[in-house]
């Protein structure tokens, strides 16, 4: 098929890609002449396993172009997929100016019969809303119908996630037009739910709504598992083994951040409000995450009954592992606090070093774990990245003033640690205290 990908960000990238690797024809637009001269130099905006390869290998049979040119990008397509970004606005509510940019510029290239198909993570009533932006700015009769099917690709896994998805969720306004979307992603063989658009449009905001509550839930078993002296690992490991909880995103630690989950909570309860909905227990999920970064270094000042002029080595900078992203890291915020506090921050990241810097440039950016724990007294996790779980915790403990760790992401186990001399705090578990034989 003949494609038009409006957007060359995460979800529009990797949705241009992989619809190329699948054998179709992609036209990749943006309105950021930079990113796509990168692009045309086989240069990546983003940090994705797999993107690269699969990029140049598609460039170079031909399958897919980048150009700023939308026109002809529109005009030689059967499908336009909005992949555009939705950043959240003051008061949460969710920005739609991408959206309706999209589809002005959609509507003033349709020339023929199109479908329109919004990717791009969109309140409720978006579809109907791109709808009528088209028909009010087309300049002839051209017909054209607006589809929804919301992507659920993670950060770091996302290659893998948009060719083996769970389910592919397509909203459309008549069999015959699904039809096109299911003929799309035949190959890929999971489970396709045909509906109505604003269905779609909602599926995606719950399921993400969902997966944070499971997080700001374990993340509140946990504080009772610290008081009650019980280990959040045993039970989430005995809570999500029911069928009916499944076991994952059960993972305590410092809460939810990246670009999607805190602004697409934040947005269902606005957009719930605006359809007479007081949806309580999203407020309270964005409550209980809110809350994770300020008792993680509350703990650590307390440890040291004052942080002033101590040097901490925060091991994790990117909102998760396997990415460079730095949207709503929780590295932000925990340096903030720590900083406030007087403590001097010595930090290290496999891959988001470079983004930190915009964001945080008065800490020192070390280029290993073991640099970065020289002269501190304490190691702070704060991204689980697989480099950090086989660590020489001789070579660190011999760098540091005195062997402690905060794992805000309980990525060791708490007996081993105290059976090489650290002292170890996670996060609902037992602390191995007291034990510094330096
Ligand atoms: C999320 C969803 O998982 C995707 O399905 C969706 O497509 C995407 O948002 C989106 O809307 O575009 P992503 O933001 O890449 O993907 O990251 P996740 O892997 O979901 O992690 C989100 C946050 O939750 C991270 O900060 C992570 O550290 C945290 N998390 C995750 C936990 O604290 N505990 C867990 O058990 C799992």
């Amino acid at each position: 098929m003949q494609i038009c990908v409006i957007g060359s960000g995460y979800v529009g990238l990797v949705t241009a890609a992989v619809f190329a690797d699948m054998g179709n024809h992609i036209n990749c637009v943006d309105i950021d002449s930079a990113k796509i001269e990168s692009l045309n130099n086989g240069i990546m905006p983003i940090y994705e396993p797999g993107l690269e390869g699969m990029v140049k290998r598609n460039v170079k049979e031909k399958r897919i172009c980048f150009s700023t040119d939308v026109g002809s990008a529109i005009g030689e397509a059967e499908l336009v997929f909005i992949c555009v970004g939705t950043p959240p606005k003051e008061e949460g509510e969710t920005d739609l100016s991408y959206v309706e940019g999209a589809a002005k510029t959609i509507a003033a290239n349709l020339d023929n019969y199109k479908i329109i198909v919004n990717k791009s993570t969109v309140p409720v009533g978006t579809g109907e809303l791109v709808k009528r932006v088209i028909n009010e700015n087309k300049k002839n009769g051209a017909e054209f119908d607006v589809v929804s099917n919301p992507e659920f690709l993670r950060e770091g896994q996302a290659i893998g996630d948009a060719l083996n998805p769970d389910r592919i969720i397509i909203g459309a306004p008549s069999k015959k037009v699904a039809m096109k979307l299911i003929e799309l992603y035949a190959t890929i063989g999971a489970p396709v739910i045909v509906t109505d658009v604003p269905s779609a449009e909602l599926i995606k905001y719950a399921s993400n709504s969902f997966l944070a509550m499971k997080i700001s839930f374990i993340n509140s078993i946990a504080d009772i598992c610290e008081s009650a002296g019980a280990n959040v690992i045993d039970v989430a490991k005995g809570l999500g083994l029911d069928k009916r909880i499944g076991s994952q995103f059960l993972s305590a630690g410092l809460g939810y951040g990246g670009s999607c989950f805190p602004k697409d909570v934040v947005s269902l309860i606005h957009t719930s409000k605006k359809h007479g909905v007081d949806f309580d227990l999203l407020k309270n999920v964005v409550k209980i995450n809110e809350s994770r970064v300020k008792k993680f270094t509350d703990r650590i000042e307390e440890r040291f009954g004052s942080l002033d002029g101590v040097t901490i080595a925060m091991l994790g900078l990117a909102f998760k592992p396997d990415t460079d992203d730095m949207r709503e890291a929780k590295s932000i915020e925990v340096v903030k606090r720590l900083q406030d506090k007087g403590a001097q921050i010595r930090a290290y990241d496999p891959v988001a070093t470079e983004n930190a810097k915009k964001i945080m440039p008065d800490i020192t950016y070390c280029k290993s774990p073991y640099e970065a724990a020289e002269g501190a007294s304490a190691i702070v996790i704060i991204t689980e990245w697989r480099e950090f779980r086989l660590l020489d915790m001789d070579r660190l403990k011999d760098a540091m003033v005195s062997p402690v760790i905060f794992d805000g992401r309980n990525l060791y186990d708490p007996d081993r640690k105290k059976g090489i001399g650290f002292e170890y705090y996670s996060i609902g578990r037992p602390d191995v205290k007291g034990q510094i034989r330096v």
